[in-house]
This record gives C-alpha cells, sequence and structure tokens, in this order.
C-alpha cells in the first residue's frame, strides 16, 4: 500500500524593517531575526569585500566600521545595527583616491592572498580612531585580532605605523618579526 505523506509547510519566517547607511548611501532592508551584519553585507547588500573567515569572531576578515567603530560583523545581527553607519572596504576610498592606509598596504606589499586585507583595513582605521595605540608594538597587540594566514604581519605593521608617523617602523626588540612566521 502506498503511503503518501504531506509536505508540512513551513512557516514564513517573520522578518523585520531595519535601515542602515552603508557607505554613504541608505538601505531599508526586510531581515531575519537570525541574520549577521557579515551575511546581510554580502548576500543582500552585495558588498563581498568584506570576507567570511572563521564566522566565529576569531579571525577579523569580517571587520567593519559600524559608527567609526571597529567590530566583527560575523558577531553582530543585522537587527541590532538598526539606524547605524556602517563602512566597509569599498567604502573607504573616495571615488579614485585611494584612503592612505590603502596606498600604504600598496607601497609595503601589506598582503599575499588578500583575504584578510579588507578586515586589516578596517582594523586599522578603527585602530587610529581609537587613538591607543602609539608605538609598533602597540599597534601589533591591537591588531592582533586580525589574523594573516600568509604572514604578511611585518608589512602589515609597517603600513599602519608609516600612515600613523611612527618614526620607528622596527619590531620590538622582545618581539622581533620573522619574515615568513606568524608573531607571538
Ligand atoms: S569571520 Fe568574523 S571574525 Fe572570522
Ligand atoms: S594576505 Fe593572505 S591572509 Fe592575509
Amino acid at each position: 500500500m502506498d503511503v503518501h505523506i504531506k509536505a508540512a509547510h513551513a512557516p514564513a519566517a517573520t522578518t523585520y524593517p531595519i535601515s542602515l547607511r552603508i557607505n554613504g548611501q541608505q538601505h531599508q532592508v526586510e531581515v531575519e531575526a537570525w541574520v549577521t551584519l557579515l551575511d546581510l553585507l554580502r548576500e543582500r547588500a552585495g558588498l563581498t569585500g568584506t570576507k567570511k573567515g572563521c564566522d566565529h569572531g576569531q579571525c577579523g576578515a569580517c571587520t567593519v566600521l559600524v559608527g567609526g567603530k571597529r567590530i566583527n560583523s560575523c558577531l553582530t545581527l543585522a537587527v541590532m545595527q538598526n539606524g547605524k553607519e556602517i563602512v566597509t572596504v569599498e567604502g573607504l576610498a573616495d571615488g579614485t583616491r585611494l584612503h592612505p592606509l590603502q596606498q600604504a598596504f600598496i607601497d609595503h606589499d601589506a598582503f599575499q592572498c588578500g583575504y584578510c586585507t579588507p578586515g586589516q583595513l578596517c582594523s586599522a582605521i578603527g585602530l587610529l580612531r581609537e587613538g591607543e595605540a602609539r608605538t609598533v608594538a602597540e599597534v601589533r597587540e591591537l591588531m592582533s585580532g586580525n589574523v594573516c594566514r600568509c604572514g604578511a604581519y611585518p608589512q602589515i605593521v609597517a603600513a599602519v605605523t608609516g600612515v600613523m608617523g611612527l618614526a620607528d617602523h622596527k619590531d620590538h626588540p622582545d618581539r622581533p618579526a620573522i619574515p615568513g612566521t606568524v608573531p607571538a
């Protein structure tokens, strides 16, 4: 005997209207409660410059600026950011003029595959705004949430400290960077 099982229709998920200003443009979005800011940026706003690495707050690839502050966009829900101003890597340049940090990354060869670079750039801009880093060692410490699997750390630090105008771009004597290795 054939048994026919009717497919149950899943109830439509509830969505919430939110408004975000992303890179200077207003976006009105209907979003489910569980959608992260990272997924909204990449999957719904088409801004794929922001990268998904771990999706668990451990790599920093997804770093964006919210209200001028750097955050891991994989760790925040889009609905929590309703009404906020978001800047992603796509919003850093002024037209065809690169942000000074973008130019410094090029000048210092501060990337290889480039996967971590959007997050590194947004994180470095947040770091500059925070004003907490005054030495090379502090830059390294306060950028430590951004992992680079290619090990471009010495060049990244050189780019950031170059923009900061730190005279001594060398690494802290207690923590010398060996090219090709990940510093502790
Ligand atoms: S993807 Fe968000 S911290 Fe890794
Ligand atoms: S440049 Fe490849 S992960 Fe950083």
